[in-house]
Order: C-alpha cells, then structure tokens, then sequence
C-alpha cells in the first residue's frame, strides 16, 4: 500500500482575509496572486470584509449579524488563515481589526484559537506593511494563533508590482509568494 502525504489526501483549506474593501485594492490583488500561486495541496478561499458591521456588545448580545456569523463560520472550516493587510498610519486598518474583533467572541469558543495562519501584505509606501504586520501579529497572539515566522513577505511600492487589471506582474515577489505559500503548507499541515 502506498502512503499519500495529508495534503494529497485532503488539500489544505486556507481562507485570505483583506483589510482592504476597494475594488483596486493591491492587498486583494496580492490573494489573488497568492490563489493563483499556491501550491499543490493547497486551496484558498477568500472573505470579504465588506458587510461586517462595526463591533457592538449589544448586537452581539442580541444575536450575531448572518454576515458576522458567516465569517465565523468561514475561519471554523478554514485549516489556516491567510492575512494580506494594508498599513494605515503605521498600524492595521479598522475593517480587519473590527473583523478580528468580532471573529475573537466569545473568548471561551473562538474560532480563531489555535488556527495557524500567515501574515502579508502590500503598500505603496518603502517599507511594505512592516509596522501593520507587527500589530496584526500581536493581535493574532492575543487570540492564541500560530503565525508563521518566516519568511515574511512586504510588498512595498505596490504601484510598480501590479498592473492595471490587479496581476501581481513582478517576477521577484511572484516566486517569493510561491515560496512563502510553500512555507505556509508546511507549517498548517503541522496542526492539522
Ligand atoms: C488612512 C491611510 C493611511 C495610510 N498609512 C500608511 C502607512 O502608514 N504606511 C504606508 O506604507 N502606507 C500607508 N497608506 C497607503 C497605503 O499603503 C495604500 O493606500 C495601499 O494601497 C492600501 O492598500 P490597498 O491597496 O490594499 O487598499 C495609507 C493609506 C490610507 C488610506
């Protein structure tokens, strides 16, 4: 009999979460790349932030949102978590923290505990999201995930990366994706 690999039998199920809700978002364009890129074994969904209400105890109490509830459901069947995150003012945009924030209640059921997950991202500035991903990974800490160390991957000048239609068309960060997507098979297949 021979033996297949965990990612032959059952590919890995990796949801991609951008804390950007434009349409020309290079952050999204950067999971579109990475679905594009992963590797065998390996599949990526996406979830969109868009209709997830801002955090409210009292709506909470009151019954969660379908579209709250959606993104719960969506990290509960995901193997892993995929984050391409802008930097607003040197930290995290609101749409993914008030997403996390959601996606941590309650504390004592959350999805998010013990799911590992990788952290990218894009952003016109030099430095390529280093600040954000520092914050996104001290939230996913506190939530109790395993985020992938390395390799880290910032995309900066994102404006020279993508072309008009949103393709990720930089040969470098392409095979750098690749790899990083590589990694992160590796890593999730380690907790499955
Ligand atoms: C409110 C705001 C704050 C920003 N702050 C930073 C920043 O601190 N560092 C940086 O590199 N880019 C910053 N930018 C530029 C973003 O990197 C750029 O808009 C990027 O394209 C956003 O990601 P997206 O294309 O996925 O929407 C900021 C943009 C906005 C709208």
């Amino acid at each position: 009999m021979t033996q297949d690999t965990p990612s032959k039998l059952s590919p890995l199920r990796v949801l991609g979460i951008a804390g950007s809700l434009r349409t020309g978002s290079y952050n999204r364009a950067l999971l579109h790349a990475a679905q594009e890129l992963a590797p065998q074994g390996m599949q990526i969904a996406t979830f969109d932030l868009a209709l997830i209400s801002p955090y409210n105890a009292d709506v909470e109490a009151a019954g969660w949102p379908e579209p709250v509830a959606a993104l719960h459901a969506a990290i509960r069947e995901a193997d892993a978590l995929l984050f391409a995150t802008p930097e607003y003012n040197h930290s995290i945009p609101g749409v993914l923290k008030n997403a996390l924030d959601w996606a941590s209640r309650p504390p004592d059921d959350c999805p998010l505990h013990d799911k590992p997950a990788a952290i990218m991202g894009a952003s016109t500035g030099a430095i390529g999201t280093a600040r954000a991903q520092m914050h996104l990974r001290i939230v996913c800490a506190t939530v109790n995930m395993f985020t992938l160390n390395r390799p880290e991957i910032l995309v900066s000048r994102a404006q020279d990366k993508f072309d008009a239609q949103g393709r990720l068309t930089d040969e470098v960060t392409r095979r750098f994706l690749a790899r990083f997507l590589q990694a992160l098979l590796e890593w999730a297949l380690r907790f499955k």
